[in-house]
C-alpha cells in the first residue's frame, strides 16, 4: 500500500503529477483553507503532508499526525510551522528556495519604482478623470537613480535586490546578522553598515529579513525616527516584520515619503488607516506570483515530500538535523 499524503490546498497540476506514483493522495483542491480542526483530522494516518503559508503547522496538528515524516511547505519562508515541535517528533521540514529568488526581487524592486514615483496614485487619479491637463508639479516622486538602497537582510532575495539597483546607478548599503565576506561584498557592489546607519542613511529601505522572535517588529517607531523624510520602506518578506500601526503614524506625519507592501501583519486583513492613505502601494503577497515560479514551487514542494517517502534525502530540508 502506497503512504498517505494530505495535499491541503490547491496546488499547480503538476505537483500532483509528481506524488501520484508514489503515494496515496487526500487532496483538499480548494483555494480554502481547512480550519485547524479539519487540518487536523485529514493529516491523521498521513506520512506526509504539502502545505502552504497560510496552514498553521503546529505541534497539535503534528500530533494528529503521529505518522507523519515530512512536513513539505510551498513557500521559502517557513514561519507557518513550529520547527523545534518538528524537530521533537523527528519529523523533516522542508521548504522552496531558490526559485522564486528573482521573481520576488523583480516585485520588491517594482514596488519601489512604483511608490517613488506613485505609480498607484497617478493611474487612480487618471481613471477617476481628474487629469485636467499637464501640469509642471503634478504627480512628482522620488528618483532612483543616484540614491541609495538600504537592504536589511541580505539573503538570496536581498542580493537579487542589489543586482538590480546596479542598473540604477544605486548605492547600495546592508545590514544583515552574519555579514558577507569581503570578497562578496565587492562582487555585488554593497557595504555593510551597522542597523541604525542602514535606517539614516537609506533612501530605499527593502526589507528581506525572515520572521522569527528577533525580527517581529524590528521596523517600528524607533526605526522609522531614524529615517529620511524622502525615504520609501518595502517589504516583500513577512508582514508582522513591520509595525503597521507605526508605519501609518510614519506615513501621516511625513516622517517617511511612501511605503510598497506586499506583505501584512494579519493576511488577508489589512491595517485601514494603510488602506486610507495615498502613499503607499499595496499588493496581496504576490512576490513570488509568476506562473512558472509559482509552478516550479509546487513541484519542487512534491519533489521534497516524494524523496522523503521513498526513502531519500530532500533536496530542501529546513532541520537537516533531523535525517
Ligand atoms: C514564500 O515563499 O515564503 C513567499 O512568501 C511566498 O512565495
Amino acid at each position: 500500500m502506497k503512504p498517505g499524503i494530505l495535499v491541503s490546498r490547491h496546488v499547480f497540476p503538476e505537483a500532483i503529477d509528481i506524488l501520484q506514483p508514489v503515494a496515496e493522495i487526500h487532496y483538499h483542491d480548494s483555494s480554502t483553507g481547512l480550519s485547524a480542526e479539519d487540518l487536523q483530522a485529514a493529516v491523521v494516518g498521513k506520512e506526509a503532508v504539502v502545505c502552504q503559508l497560510t496552514d498553521k503547522i503546529d505541534a497539535a496538528f503534528m500530533d494528529s499526525g503521529s505518522d507523519l515524516k515530512v512536513i513539505s511547505n510551498v513557500a521559502v519562508g517557513f514561519d507557518n510551522i513550529d520547527i523545534p515541535a518538528a524537530n521533537e517528533r523527528g519529523i523533516v521540514v522542508t521548504n522552496t528556495p531558490g526559485v522564486l529568488t528573482d521573481t520576488t526581487a523583480d516585485l520588491a524592486f517594482t514596488l519601489m519604482v512604483s511608490a517613488a514615483r506613485r505609480i498607484s496614485e497617478a493611474d487612480r487619479f487618471l481613471r477617476a478623470g481628474r487629469w485636467e491637463q499637464w501640469e509642471i508639479d503634478m504627480m512628482t516622486g522620488h528618483d532612483i537613480h543616484g540614491h541609495t538602497l538600504g537592504i536589511f537582510g541580505l539573503g538570496r532575495i536581498g542580493q537579487g535586490m542589489a543586482r538590480r539597483a546596479g542598473g540604477f546607478d544605486m548605492r547600495v548599503i546592508y545590514h544583515d546578522a552574519m555579514r558577507a565576506t569581503p570578497e562578496q561584498e565587492a562582487e555585488w557592489g554593497v557595504e555593510n553598515v551597522d542597523r541604525d546607519t542602514l535606517f539614516r542613511e537609506s533612501d530605499f529601505l527593502s526589507i528581506h529579513v525572515p520572521l522569527n522572535d528577533a525580527t517581529r517588529h524590528a521596523v517600528g517607531k524607533d526605526e522609522f525616527a531614524l529615517m529620511k523624510p524622502n525615504a520609501v520602506l518595502v517589504n516583500t518578506s513577512r508582514g508582522p516584520v513591520v509595525d503597521e500601526k507605526a508605519l501609518a503614524d510614519a506615513l501621516e506625519q511625513g516622517q517617511i515619503a511612501s511605503a510598497g507592501l506586499d506583505v501584512f501583519e494579519e493576511e488577508p486583513i489589512v491595517e485601514p488607516r494603510l488602506l486610507a492613505l495615498e502613499n503607499i502601494v499595496l499588493v496581496p503577497h504576490i512576490g513570488s506570483a509568476s506562473i512558472k515560479t509559482r509552478t516550479r514551487m509546487c513541484t519542487m514542494a512534491a519533489e521534497n515530500a516524494a524523496a522523503v517517502l521513498t526513502g531519500q534525502r530532500p533536496p530542501n530540508p529546513v532541520n537537516p538535523e533531523v535525517l
